[in-house]
């Protein structure tokens, strides 16, 4: 049997929503809605979905840092949400996140060596108090960063390397599972194929499993061993690299796939183009039966009605896990791989950023940029992701906001 190392069943997360004078519940958001999978060891899992659906909600209660409303959580064969005291002090440190955005994610009044120190401050037993320096010194080096430049400020850095920096936090307890909340959505993408790249090799050296929650299908594709889609706080496919990009059988996979940018302009006229219609409906009202019927190119009188469960379904070739009543196999075209992207050798320099080099023309971009799966319509071909427009003005004019992180 495999190894599992992360075990999800039936998890709930509703948010109370309160109104009135007497601020009483009015009704539940109901962002993570009965999701269950499990992680293998070593492995890295995908979970991509429109803005909404509950991927961020289920990264923060697999990691406790929210309790579900039920459901379980199996951590490499304990029950985590029995733990309490030392034994959870200790199973924190096996499970560890790294958030999207590097411009907040970082105290930008603490030097990089205190951020990245900071979790052998929380749990000290992890390395003796003398060789916390050096313990920083190794993760800056294993991150691809100058160890030199332990006294630095966040916004010394680019934001690929600031990136790096909180990768280095995230794995400075050695942990077993890294949850990854769309570590690279707010890079550029030739930053995006770098810090992919270094998640691969530490993975490698590390023998760490990941959850890569990301909106983007071309990043998830390449990183993914396994991919699972989320729908108004529910999966509703799971199945390997192959089995999503290649032969999808839920309508919705088939639209967001249908909707990544295609890298071939003579390919670009072949691609079907499914536009899903209607406004993504509420989690706090989702709609009954198979809660995509509103949007369904396929929808039937059935579907609003039955509820699909997550069950292995036929794809043509073998058989993987859809929750759809009229599961089949559709082949979309080809999408574009971020690995293919020349690296900016400007991001591949260790040095401490010239900040007024990059200023005339740094890709940086918002977070949500060429977003696949943003907006309440998913249509055919967008623009790719090299088409972006820069923000030239972010990466020296945006002020970090102190945030305190809550990894640890
Ligand atoms: N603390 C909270 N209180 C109330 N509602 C919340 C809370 N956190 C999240 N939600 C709601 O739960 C739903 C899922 O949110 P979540 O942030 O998990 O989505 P997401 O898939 O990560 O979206 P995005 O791609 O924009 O990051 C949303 O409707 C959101 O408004
Ligand atoms: S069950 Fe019906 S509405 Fe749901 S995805 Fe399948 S065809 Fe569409
Ligand atoms: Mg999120």
């Amino acid at each position: 049997m495999a190894d599992v190392i992360l075990k999800a069943d039936n998890l709930y997360k509703h948010y109370p929503i309160k109104g009135g004078v007497l601020r009483t519940t009015t009704g539940q958001v109901k962002a993570v809605d009965g999701v269950s999978f499990e992680l293998q060891r070593g492995e890295t899992l995908g979970i991509v979905g429109e803005s909404g659906c509950g991927k961020s909600t289920l990264g923060r209660v697999l990691m406790r840092l929210e309790e579900p409303t039920s459901g379980t959580v199996n951590f490499d064969g304990v029950d985590m949400y029995s733990q309490s005291g030392s034994a959870m002090r200790k199973l924190r440190r096996d499970i560890q996140i790294v958030f999207q955005d590097p411009y907040t994610s970082l105290n930008p009044r603490k030097t990089v060596g205190d951020i990245i120190g900071e979790p052998f401050e929380i749990h000290p037993d992890v390395v003796p108090k003398g060789g916390r320096k050096k313990g920083v010194q190794e993760l800056l080096e294993m991150v691809g960063l100058n160890p030199e430049h332990i006294n630095r400020y966040p916004h010394q850095f680019s934001g690929g390397q600031r990136q790096r920096i909180g990768i280095a936090r995230g794995i400075a307890l050695r942990p077993k599972v890294l949850i990854c909340d769309e570590p690279v959505s707010a890079l550029d993408v030739s930053v995006q194929a770098q810090v992919i790249n270094l998640m691969e090799k530490l993975q490698d050296e590390l023998g760490l499993s990941y959850i890569f929650i990301a909106h983007d299908l071309s990043v998830v594709r390449h990183i993914s061993d396994r991919v699972g889609v989320m729908y108004l706080g529910r999966m509703v496919e799971l199945g390997t690299e192959e089995q999503i990009y290649q032969r999808p059988t839920h309508p919705y996979t088939q639209a967001l796939l249908s909707a990544v940018p295609v890298p071939d302009p003579l390919m670009r006229g072949k691609r079907e183009q499914i536009v899903l219609t209607g406004d993504v409906p509420s989690p706090a009202n989702p709609p009954s039966g198979c809660r995509f019927h509103t949007r369904c190119f396929k929808a039937q009188d059935r579907c609003k009605v039955d509820d699909p469960e997550l069950i292995d379904r036929p794809d043509g070739v073998g058989e993987h896990r859809s929750a759809c009543l009229f599961a089949e196999p559709r082949v979309i075209v080809e999408t574009v791989d971020v690995s293919d992207v020349e690296v900016d050798t400007r991001f591949a320099s260790t040095d401490v950023v010239d900040l007024d080099a990059f200023a005339e023309d740094d890709g940086l971009l918002p977070a949500d940029a060429a977003s696949v799966a943003q907006g309440s319509q998913v249509v055919g071909e967008t623009e790719g992701p090299l088409d972006r427009p820069a923000d030239t003005n972010r990466l020296i004019d945006d002020e970090p906001t102190e945030q305190r992180d809550p990894r640890v």
